[in-house]
């Protein structure tokens, strides 16, 4: 990433305060958290990454995990100070362009002062050593996450909250970055992470090798990704010619076969159904079954805890586009990735000789008023606790079917791809959406606004829709 030099044009303002202050920049520091509506102290003000950079190495026998993590940054203020989120693990040291930074500890929050304030538009290098055995993060929901020992090496998932597990950054799925991921682990086991693999670098004697990815789309660091084991790997083109990387524990290869088979016409019925598809490389890896609680929808390729069937397959690629590509604004947003993950679901049945999307629709409106699926308005959970639950889901689908009802077939899978297509690389909120729904659709604003008063943000089951 190109650095920029420091803007030689102080404002009049900067001038008299630098002056007041005896010189430099009057910055003060970067918030230590950007107020999520359910993870308050999630991510941190004043700076936005560019890049992340991480040379990791991890010994499975010791458990140990050594870092060192470079961030590219722009300031966002004139900054005096700015944190990071770091879960767990010992910092050795922080530079700051090269100057050595002063950095505390509280909790999550890793606070560096660097040498030199930083002025609003300078791009900077943070570097962070640190090493130590990391944690495994319990969830609002009861779900781990951050980092998982398995039997012969370590998962590192990220949703909502996991990445600070294992590598310092401004964790919130607001602020994307492009990565370049190094994994030296020993003989006998392989690192896998996000995007392509660029190389594997034997050590001297053979005694480790060095792993390294590239990621060079946007991610949020909560579809990061490191899986490391024991894996056999396998390499393909979709139809439209998109590399395919695939990597299965051994225990998982007989059970994996024919699903993963199935991947590259997966990925070209969503390009098909969503639009191109948005990364340069595309896959699974597939852990054993425990090694996590679910599936999650990393970056180029979802991380599966054993075989999945194609169901679930079809969900994950399909947050390729609504999640990874589109991302929400905040967790509040969850029901626009689970929402469109879980339509993809019954679109591909609809599509592929099983139920209609309507008799999936049907079904989950069958649900008993006191039932789990109305418990909240899927634009709303309650609380944390409740961010993957049935109402993001399901009732998210139903929304989305409801839109369909409501702007007929062609406009709908119209809106399937322009939807992706206009917000590729960025963050969306709900308001985002149903705002561009309704533009995409003027003629059928107030039919809209009913879907959003009763499917998107009404309490309880909403009355049968007399439309079909
Ligand atoms: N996003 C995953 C999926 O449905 C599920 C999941 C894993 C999840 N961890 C989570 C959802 C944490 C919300 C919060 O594909
Ligand atoms: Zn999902």
């Amino acid at each position: 990433m190109r650095r920029h030099p420091r803007p030689l044009v102080l404002t009049a303002v900067a001038l008299l305060t630098a002056a007041a202050c005896g010189g430099g920049v009057h910055g003060s520091p970067g918030a230590s958290g950007l107020r999520d509506p359910y993870f308050p102290k999630l991510g941190n003000g004043g700076y936005d990454v560019t890049h992340y950079a991480l040379n990791l190495a991890y010994d499975p026998d010791t458990h140990r995990l050594k870092g060192t993590a470079t961030l590219t940054a722009t300031a966002l203020q004139d900054l005096s100070a700015f944190n990071l989120d770091l879960r767990g693990l010992t910092v050795a040291g922080v530079t700051v362009d090269k100057k050595r930074a002063v950095s505390r500890r509280a909790g999550s929050e890793l606070t560096v002062r660097p040498f030199d304030e930083l002025p609003k538009g300078h791009t900077f290098r943070t570097v962070v050593r640190y090493s130590g055995e990391p944690v495994t993060i319990t969830d609002p929901d009861g779900s781990e996450e951050g980092w998982l020992r398995t039997a012969d090496g370590a998962l590192g998932l990220g949703e909502p909250t996991g990445s600070m597990a294992w590598f310092p950054g401004n964790h919130h799925p607001s602020d994307k970055a492009t990565y370049a991921i190094a994994v030296t682990v020993p003989k006998g086991v392989r690192a896998v992470s996000n995007g392509e693999l660029t190389g594997a670098k034997r050590s001297a004697y053979g005694k480790s090798t060095t792993y390294t990815w590239r990621v060079t789309q946007p991610m949020a660091s909560y579809v990061a990704t490191v899986a490391i084991g024991k894996f056999e790997t396998h390499t393909s083109r979709t139809p439209a010619g998109i590399p395919v990387y695939t990597a299965v524990d051994p225990e998982e290869a007989e059970a994996s076969e024919k699903v993963l088979a199935r991947l590259p016409e997966v990925v070209d019925w969503e390009t098909r159904t969503f639009g191109p598809y948005p990364f340069s490389s595309t896959g699974a890896i597939v852990a054993r079954e425990g090694d996590s609680g679910y599936a999650l929808e990393t970056q180029n390729r979802p991380v599966f805890p054993g075989a999945p069937d194609v169901g679930l397959l079809v969900h994950e690629l399909a947050h390729q586009w609504y999640g990874d590509s589109v991302t929400p604004k905040s967790w509040r947003d969850m029901w626009l990735n689970e929402g469109f993950a879980t339509y993809a679901e019954w679109l591909w049945e609809e599509q592929h000789d099983g139920d209609s999307a309507q008799e999936s629709f049907d079904a989950a409106y069958d649900h008993a008023a006191d039932s789990a699926v109305w418990a909240f308005p899927p634009a709303d959970p309650p609380s944390a606790s409740h961010i993957s639950d049935s109402p993001v889901y399901t009732r998210g689908a139903m929304v989305l079917h409801r839109i369909r009802k409501t702007v007929g077939d062609a406009r709908f899978f119209a809106l399937l791809k322009s939807w992706p297509a206009d917000h590729k690389y960025g963050n969306a909120d709900t308001h985002d959406f149903t705002a561009y729904v309704e533009r995409a659709n003027p003629t059928k604003k107030d039919a809209l606004a009913e879907v959003w008063k009763d499917w998107l943000y009404g309490k309880g089951k909403p009355d049968e829709p007399d439309t079909p």
